[in-house]
């Protein structure tokens, strides 16, 4: 095995070539950092500074987190809602309906987002009467042309354009129809007898009289008439506010999964850019004076455990065992960042004397000091003002 003084290491590097390779390595590790800014702009939830597990799980394998059962399809729930409920006095979940149906789309974060829809007064704002919309923009909206979504019909949210629509099959579309239409049609009762905030809120809408609830789904229903409340028939019971039903974790999961093709760019590219920045670090490290045991260890390491993350990110997607592949992918990510951290400082360590060591360690004081100060005045304001936006939806 050769000795320190008969191979080349990098404190035998002319200055000029040290002073490329330090800055080379300097500019990796400023870039390791923006790339985690990337990563909470992408990936961490509102208010989070980094991606939580589950929005991990949920990235990856569009499941929620922590794993519970999937609920059964709507109409699979057939037998229990084939038996109309008795109700004294029926009131439906107008805001239910609205959340399942809308929020996909407008809530912050969502596809339509220049909209929210997710509070009462969000809501009224598209009952505001103009010239194009005489009964509003919500009643134009929900009586449009069943078809592509436009800025002039929201109907087809109720059937093609629903989350779960993809996986019935005709069958169940035909018996689900009926139910999605009397849906639409609630809503516009509602509006109709004023689309109170009230009614809203307490997420119980009073049925108008001859009002044909017979497709009205089950779940769907409460009792309003105080007595038959209290003689114990009220039907299934409004969810509490800023609670999600499992049915809302599984799509809300489901539509934050990266698709397929937004996966291979991110794999190629990871797999043949970052190869290169990792191989040369590697290298670098490589000719330091640290002992044969850990530069055969360290200097391959970046690119070994950047091949088990993205294997990682395609195994997260098998239906079961998936979300545990998600969740190695925080420690496969960790012994990446680890390695490029240990592979930058040590390199940078091992190529100078006492003085250069010194002019070192200034300047990481120099960087963690404004780090400290970017913290301060950019980051922290940041995850207080995001946080702040999504505030609205718990309450
Ligand atoms: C799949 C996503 C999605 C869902 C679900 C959705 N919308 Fe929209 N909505 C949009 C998009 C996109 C636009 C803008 C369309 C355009 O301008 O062409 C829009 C526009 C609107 C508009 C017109 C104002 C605006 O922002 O342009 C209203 C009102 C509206 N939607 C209400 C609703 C209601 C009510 C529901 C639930 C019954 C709903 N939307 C569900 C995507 C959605």
């Amino acid at each position: 095995m050769p000795t320190t003084s008969d191979r080349l290491t990098l404190r035998d590097l002319p200055i000029p070539a040290k002073l490329v390779v330090t800055s080379f390595l300097i500019s990796v590790g400023l870039g390791y950092l923006w790339a985690m800014a990337q990563i909470h702009f992408k990936h961490a939830s509102p208010g989070e500074p980094m991606p939580t597990l589950a929005d991990l799980v949920g990235r990856f394998s569009g499941v929620p987190w922590p794993s519970e059962p999937k609920p059964e399809p709507e109409n699979k729930d057939a037998k229990e809602e084939e038996k109309p409920l008795v109700l004294s006095r029926a009131g439906v979940k107008v805001k239910t309906i609205i959340d399942t149906r809308c929020l996909r789309c407008h809530k912050p974060g969502g596809d339509r987002e220049e909209t929210l829809l997710t509070n009462h007064s969000q809501v009224a704002k598209q009952l505001e009467v103009k010239a194009a919309h005489p009964k509003g923009r919500l009643v134009t909206v929900l009586t449009g042309l069943r078809g592509k979504l436009t800025s002039k019909t929201m109907v087809g949210v109720f059937f093609e354009f629903s989350e779960d629509w993809e996986e019935l099959n005709n069958e169940q579309r035909k018996l689900e129809e009926p139910k999605r239409e009397a849906e639409r049609l609630v809503l516009l009762a509602w509006i109709e007898a004023g689309a109170t905030k009230e009614t809203f809120e307490a997420n119980a809408f009073p049925l108008p009289q001859g009002f044909d609830r017979t497709h009205l789904a089950n779940r769907l229903l409460v009792e309003l008439d105080p007595a038959a409340i209290r003689m114990g028939r009220g039907g299934p019971q409004p969810v509490p506010p800023g609670e999600k039903t499992p049915r809302e974790r599984w799509g809300d999961a489901k539509g934050r999964q990266i698709n397929v093709e937004h996966l291979t760019q991110s794999t190629h590219a990871h797999l043949l850019t970052f190869s290169m920045l990792w191989a040369l670090t590697g290298i670098v490290f490589a000719f330091t004076n640290h002992s044969y045991f850990l530069r055969c260890l360290i200097s391959p390491l970046v690119l070994i455990a950047q091949v088990l993350d993205i294997s990682c990110w395609w195994l997260a997607r098998l239906e079961g065992v998936g979300p545990y592949f998600a969740l190695a992918v925080l420690g496969t990510g960790g012994v990446v960042g680890l390695g490029v951290g240990a592979q930058i400082t040590l390199s940078l360590w091992s190529m100078y004397g006492k003085k250069g060591r010194c002019v070192l360690l200034l300047l990481a004081l120099v960087g963690v000091g404004l780090f400290g100060l970017t913290y301060q005045k950019v980051i922290k304001p940041q995850l207080e003002e995001e946080k702040k936006l999504v505030a609205p939806i718990a309450n």
